[in-house]
């Protein structure tokens, strides 16, 4: 019973700094049915180590699952429907990935999808404490920045929190900035490296062109012109829609980035850095976005914040406030919820 339960299935290893064997590695995927889950779902079967992909949504997720079922790479795809099934799709998972939830349209701010996916959030979040407790946290759903500290409210009250373990995702504003610095500078956005802090929303956005590899060749007009485009990309693509939502495709290719390193991390790998909103304390706010350091625990560890320029700082300084204000939003939240 208890073998089934946690999955300690022992299968050969696919990775050369894995020598012998490693346990089963089931990832869920929670919003599999949606515009970011089915391309995710898509991406993931293309992932090393992972042994097991179970999708779950309200809906369409049987179709999904065999469809992806089909594709000629390690691993089985199973499908879960409905909220009765939510508690089985995650039943012993090693990560649970979160992209259920509504989209943003025109003229929305993210925060104001906190009444619309707070509760979906808090749904999950609870079903995952009985679940697989000992699962890390994926959460692309926004507002990242209040449901993530909402999402810390429900492990705590459920006795399972571990801040290590819980992650929203921000790699779409690394994978943004790489692109538009690489075009900008002609140069394989693939080569291009920053550091995206703060949060998760255009005020609280902010990419550190002074940690720039290779160094940002460019002036101070085009730091703030990319700065601009980089806080306000996914505006940019919710207006582009024009009301048939936000962006899915490119926040599907950044959550699988992130996944792979996750999963490299759990498999032994050092080294390994990602930029993702998580409990910290390298800010004055007790959740923040910056580059952590993933290990076989989750977060190794946060890094300290390189010594920013005058403009840097400013931001840094403005957005805190914000910042802390929606980080008390998603505990509140938790605490009033019915
Ligand atoms: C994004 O950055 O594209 C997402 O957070 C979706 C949105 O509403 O902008």
């Amino acid at each position: 019973m208890l073998l089934k339960k946690f999955k300690l299935r022992i299968v050969p290893s696919r990775f050369p700094w894995c020598l012998m064997a490693r346990t089963a590695f089931k990832v869920s995927v929670v919003g599999a049915g949606g515009g970011i889950g089915q391309p995710l779902s898509l991406l993931l079967r293309k992932v090393k180590g992972i042994d097991e992909l179970s999708l779950h949504d309200l809906r369409g997720t049987k179709g999904v699952a065999a469809d992806t079922g089909h594709i000629s790479e390690h691993g089985t795809v199973s499908g879960y429907v409905g909220e009765d099934e939510l508690e089985p799709a995650l039943l012993g998972a090693n990560l649970v990935v979160v992209t259920a939830g509504m989209p943003r349209v025109p003229g929305m701010t993210r925060d104001q999808l906190m009444q619309a996916n707070g509760g979906i959030a808090i749904h999950v979040i609870r079903a995952m404490a009985c679940a697989c407790p000992e699962a890390l946290i994926a959460i692309t759903t926004n507002p990242i920045n209040i449901i993530v500290p909402t999402a810390a409210e429900v492990l705590k009250e459920a006795g399972v929190f571990n801040p290590h373990r819980l992650f929203g995702i921000t790699t779409l504003d690394v994978v943004r900035s790489r692109k538009f610095i690489g075009d900008f500078m002609n140069i394989n956005p693939r080569k291009v490296n920053i550091p995206v802090i703060g949060g998760h929303t255009g005020p609280t956005i902010l990419p550190l062109f002074s940690q720039c590899q290779p160094e940002f060749r460019g002036d101070t007009e085009d730091i703030l012109r990319l700065t601009h485009r980089i806080k306000e990309a996914g505006t940019e693509v919710v207006m582009a829609k024009g009301g048939a939502g936000s962006a899915t495709l490119s926040m599907a290719y950044a959550t699988c980035c992130f996944v792979k390193s996750l999963i490299r991390a759990q498999n032994g790998q050092e080294g390994i850095i990602e930029c993702a909103f998580v409990a910290s304390s390298v800010a004055d706010a007790p959740f923040f976005a910056g580059p952590v350091e993933l290990g076989k625990q989750g977060v190794k560890r946060c890094l300290k914040l390189p010594v920013l320029n005058e403009f840097e700082q400013k931001s840094l300084d403005n957005l805190l406030p914000i910042l802390r204000k929606n980080i008390e939003a998603g505990v509140h939240f938790a605490k009033t919820f019915k």
